[in-house]
């Protein structure tokens, strides 16, 4: 079984594939795909870039040309559930595209003959993301001193449920509160995971992603990101890719 680990950013892989045995670097589709084992279990490690397509082109090249098994998505998002606030993570048991809307031929939302919005995401994934991520939260990856600066809470929570992505960097409030009115139970935002989502499905390859929440896709949004891509979120995506991947190493 082949693992592939995508992240849209750098950041969000924090330098991983360093750690890899064996190491090789691949450049196809226009990708860097670092290909090696962590602990003797055959990895892939990709960067997607942003966006929708840019992260299903990825995931049909990581299928298809790396034999990868089972995909995991990691990175950061903006938190849209009241309940979900910076410093959280969002473990994904469905997703959504939120920006589809082929109505009124179909439902929006609907993925156009597929017959569904929603994806479901691999529930033996979602397990083990969601201990990797319990297991980070407890061990508190990121300093009392990073935690003051960007006003996070001394308890963060793993949350599992709808992840929903578009092709938008949402930065305003009322976008924000018109995504929660169209999608109540939607957690996060972000701009890829659900798009690998249907990839996965199209090719019958298990996937789940897990996002940390940098901010709350409001109108302060584009302000945090940046630093806090580069303070919390690069700890963040290393610890948590690093006890994901040893939980699946061999006893
Ligand atoms: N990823 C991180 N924050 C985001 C936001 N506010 N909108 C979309 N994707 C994001």
């Amino acid at each position: 079984m082949t693992t592939a680990i995508l992240s849209a950013l750098p950041e969000e892989q924090a330098g991983l594939a360093a750690n890899l045995e064996n190491p090789s670097v691949h450049v196809y589709a226009g990708r860097e795909f670092y290909v090696g084992r962590w602990n003797g279990q055959p990895v892939v490690f990709v960067l997607s870039r942003i966006g929708k397509v840019a992260a299903a082109t990825t995931a049909a090249a990581v299928i298809e040309r790396f034999g990868a098994t089972r995909l995991y998505f990691t990175g950061v998002a903006g938190g849209l559930h009241p309940r979900v606030k910076v410093g959280d993570t969002v473990v994904a048991t469905e997703l959504l595209q939120h920006d589809i809307d082929a109505s009124p031929l179909f439902p929006r939302h609907e993925v156009p003959l597929y017959g569904r919005s929603r994806f479901a995401a691999d529930m033996a994934g979602v397990a083990q993301l969601t201990l990797a991520a319990q297991a980070v939260t407890e061990a508190g990856a990121i300093d009392d001193d990073v935690r003051q600066r960007f006003g996070l809470g001394a308890a963060p929570c793993v949350h599992q449920g709808l992840l929903v992505s578009g092709d938008r960097f949402v930065s305003r409030a009322s976008e924000s509160q018109a995504l929660r009115e169209a999608l109540p139970d939607a957690l996060a935002v972000d701009m890829e995971a659900a798009a690998v989502a249907q990839v996965c499905h199209d090719h019958g390859v298990p996937f789940a992603a897990v996002r940390h929440i940098s901010d709350r896709a409001d109108d302060s949004a584009h302000v945090d990101f940046p630093a806090y891509l580069a303070q919390v979120a690069a700890l963040q995506a290393r610890a948590l890719i690093s006890a994901l991947l040893d939980r699946h190493a061999p006893a």
